[in-house]
């Protein structure tokens, strides 16, 4: 290859497509969003496919996917999309997104999974593992901390090294490490100073060197800040086309000799690799059957809807007892099912529930219809008189509200937690004068209720694709019993959620403040009641949880744990629970969340079945970043293994000790302080003979004849100033001891210190 064709495979050709090389038969290979449908571009329409696409399944969001639990499904969802994109002779799917919801006012958070990596982190796997098992490549997206949509091409993500490594850099190092995505997205933002797109530290020292990554990172559509940085950082493809602009820059600067060429190859060569696997996979002649693709979106939209309040058994419909129902509200004709912007997916077709429950519950019984508000929220006295009078001559008032396509979308974050004010309305003059009042919602994202206590039952239903509206009904008539759970924390108020207020950030900077303490792991730490937990969600039947044994109640950590638990439905339907393990310190040494989610399981069972579960925890699920040593270690103690059905909802608890090694530790560099000198083997009797001598040199308090009063005095005196000392780094003592201290005795010390190093270790 000329340079020149090199430089060429380094950015797009067009907004979906890589440059062909036709000199060497190598072909051009397309790109498309991603990440709930095939959003293949309308080669008539003229408009890049931003606005017309050709026909594809809708499937569920990422939130009503993540509400499954259910990685198998997950994964044939990903199947579903795989067959698509080769029927659209699609090579790489962008998706799926494994950005957390950090606040629930993200503007994209209806493209997210959670706010928990692990979960994000194995859903995103099964997704991509489904997608690419059809010979379609993955495009896990926006690596990495891109949890906004304001200032999302200029803002920088403040994130501290533990936060970054344990939240936010997880979610991403599940799905690279179980399911090998062909590409990964590079966000827009910064990272910590520096541009996703050329930031080294994560495309290749973290992403290569350490997880084993051998894939290409392709970038946001126009993340790219500077090119031949991106190069070095090992960003492979620029995306979309920046019209030979770029290319001519790469060319110049290795002529220029300020980029090695060994690093352009490398960067070429995995392009060419991917090209080449991209092009085996695709048959010609793929299709796909709609109708099967819409009843698996159906099945998924039933499983990922959240039952989140059911008092009295209000729901399901019964046919004794609900003879009249009044479906009120726009969503319930017209749905709101997916999120607006880049993921946006031409339906093959769209349920709506109104149509769908007339369907299913046959003729003899009545259903009247009020719109209650317009398709932007607003409401008018007229549709709230209509709205009344429906309700409350019915047995039972359903109504549909959420959030319109305005309030959430990419490119902009929600103003703020609230449903519009004509759904709030119309829901409060319903449930005023209906016997019984059911409120099913359609949103991205989580949203206050201020009548939650005036309803007695809620669906949360989120954006369900083009299935949802079926999926709506088998809910409603219980012919699915609701198992989603949510995953994500429904908050009481916006001044209470972890980012508060923080978010979205000021001056181009986005501080996350708030550390590991995310969503639950906020909520636990500050003993805060959410609306809704993590992990919460209702069934129409009901399960215990008991025995809970474990493998061992004193552990090494390599060694993992087993744990044996057994789930029974105790209820007269068939229905399904999901175990949550959660995992706790019980003496951290720095604030660590109380207890973080480390496995979980969905199990299926018929009335009175009870099944015993085996779920495994690793090491990992001891694990913490150390920001010192810059690397994972489990610190030997107590932990506590709290097992149940939501993260406040834990019936089941048990204590191991957990052996996790001798911590080597960490050198000892001009900054570190007297304390951790003493902290060392070796540094002990160093540490010991310098207070020694320091004590030495000062006149013995007995000696000084000081009344009682003044000798506590003094002694208190020297006992603050050795503890002043303790913190003091090294080389500052070498600037403030006017020469008692020297540069030459400080490296003597840290030498002596670090190269008995091996030897050394903490408890
Ligand atoms: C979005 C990506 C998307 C890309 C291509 C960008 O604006 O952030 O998620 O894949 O556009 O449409």
């Amino acid at each position: 290859m000329t340079l020149e064709e090199k430089a060429s495979l380094c950015s797009g050709g067009t907004m979906w497509t890589t440059k062909p090389i036709d000199r060497l038969g190598l072909p051009s290979i397309t790109l498309t969003d991603g990440p709930h449908g095939v959003r293949m571009a309308d080669p008539n329409s003229g408009l890049n496919g931003l606005n017309a696409s050709l026909p594809a399944t809708c499937f569920p969001t990422a939130p009503a996917l993540a509400a499954t639990w259910n990685l198998d499904l997950i994964r044939e969802v990903g199947e579903a999309l795989g067959q698509e994109s080769q029927t659209h002779g699609v090579q790489i799917l962008l998706g799926p997104g494994a950005n957390l919801k950090r606040s629930p006012l993200g503007g994209r958070n209806f493209e997210y999974y959670s706010e928990d990596p692990l979960l994000s982190g194995s859903l995103a796997a099964a997704w991509i593992k489904g997608v690419q098992s059809k010979g379609v490549g993955a495009s896990l997206k926006h690596f990495a901390a891109n949890n906004q949509e304001w200032e999302r091409m200029a803002g920088d993500s403040i994130v501290g090294p533990t936060a970054l490594h344990e939240i936010y850099l997880r979610s991403f190092e599940i799905p690279v490490r179980l399911a090998s995505p062909w590409t990964i997205m590079c966000a827009y933002n910064k990272v910590n100073g520096e541009f996703a797109s050329q930031n080294k530290t994560l495309l290749t020292d973290i992403l290569r060197d350490d997880w084993g990554y051998e894939g290409i990172v392709l970038s946001d559509w126009g993340a790219v800040d500077d090119r031949v940085k991106g190069v070095e950082a090992g960003l492979n493809l620029e995306m979309p086309s920046s019209g030979g602009y770029n290319d001519r820059k790469i060319v110049a600067a290795v002529q220029a000799g300020e980029l090695e060429e060994s690093i352009l190859d490398q960067i070429v060569t995995d392009m060419v690799a991917i090209t080449l696997q991209a092009h085996a996979g695709i048959p010609k002649d793929a299709t796909f059957d709609e109708a099967a693709h819409h009843a698996l979106a159906r099945r998924v939209a039933a499983e990922g809807a959240v039952l989140l309040k059911n008092e009295n058994a209000t729901l399901p419909l019964s046919e004794k007892r609900d003879r009249s129902i009044a479906i009120i509200g726009e969503f319930a004709k017209r749905p709101r099912y997916q999120g607006a912007g880049s993921s946006q997916v031409n339906p093959t077709q769209l349920d709506n529930a109104f149509a769908e429950l007339t369907d299913m519950l046959g003729s003899d019984l009545s259903l009247t219809f009020a719109q209650g508000y317009d398709w932007e929220g607003a409401t008018t006295p007229e549709q709230l008189h209509e709205a009344e009078q429906v309700a409350r001559v019915a047995d039972h008032a359903i109504v549909f509200i959420g959030l319109p396509d305005s309030y959430e979308s990419e490119g902009f974050d929600r103003a703020s937690l609230e449903l519009p004010e004509g759904h709030n309305q119309l829901v409060e003059s319903v449930a005023a004068v209906s016997k019984r009042t059911t409120v099913l919602l359609m949103n991205g994202s989580p949203v206050a209720m201020p009548w939650i206590d005036q309803v007695d039952a809620i669906v949360e239903a989120y954006l369900g694709g083009q299935a949802g509206g079926g999926a709506i009904a088998d809910i409603l008539t219980g012919a699915v019993n609701p198992s989603g759970k949510l995953a994500e924390t429904f908050p009481q108020r916006i001044e209470e959620t972890p980012t508060y207020p923080n978010f979205p950030g000021r001056d181009r900077t986005v501080l996350y403040g708030e550390g590991v303490f995310i969503g639950y792991r906020h909520y636990d730490a500050k003993r805060l009641e959410p609306l809704f937990p993590f992990g919460h969600g209702l069934s129409y039947t009901t399960f215990e949880l008991s025995e809970l044994e474990l493998s061992g109640k004193d552990i090494e950590a390599d060694a993992g744990l087993e744990l044996k638990v057994t789930v029974k439905n105790t209820g007269s339907r068939e229905g399904a629970e999901v175990v949550q393990v959660y995992v706790g310190e019980n003496d951290p040494e720095a604030p660590r969340p109380v207890r973080e989610l480390k496995a979980f399981k969905k199990v299926f069972l018929k009335p009175g079945e009870s099944q015993t579960v085996s779920l495994q925890l690793y090491r990992d699920a001891f694990e913490q970043y150390d920001a010192e040593r810059e690397e994972w270690i489990v610190r030997s103690g107590e932990y506590t293994i709290s097992v149940g059905r939501s993260s406040r909802d834990l019936p089941l608890e048990s204590t191991v000790s957990v052996d996790g090694g001798k911590l080597p530790l960490p050198p000892l560099t001009p900054m570190s302080t007297f304390a951790e000198v003493e902290r060392h083997p070796t540094g002990k009797p160093i540490y010991d003979n310098f207070i020694a001598q320091m004590q030495g040199d000062q006149p013995k308090l007995e000696d000084l004849n000081l009344s009682p009063d003044d000798y506590a005095a003094a002694k208190k005196a020297r006992e603050t100033m050795l503890v002043f000392l303790r913190e003091i780094p090294l080389q500052k003592l070498v600037m403030l001891s006017q020469g008692a201290f020297t540069e030459e005795a400080m490296q003597g010390i840290i030498q002596a210190i670090n190269s008995a190093e091996s030897d050394s270790f903490s408890d």
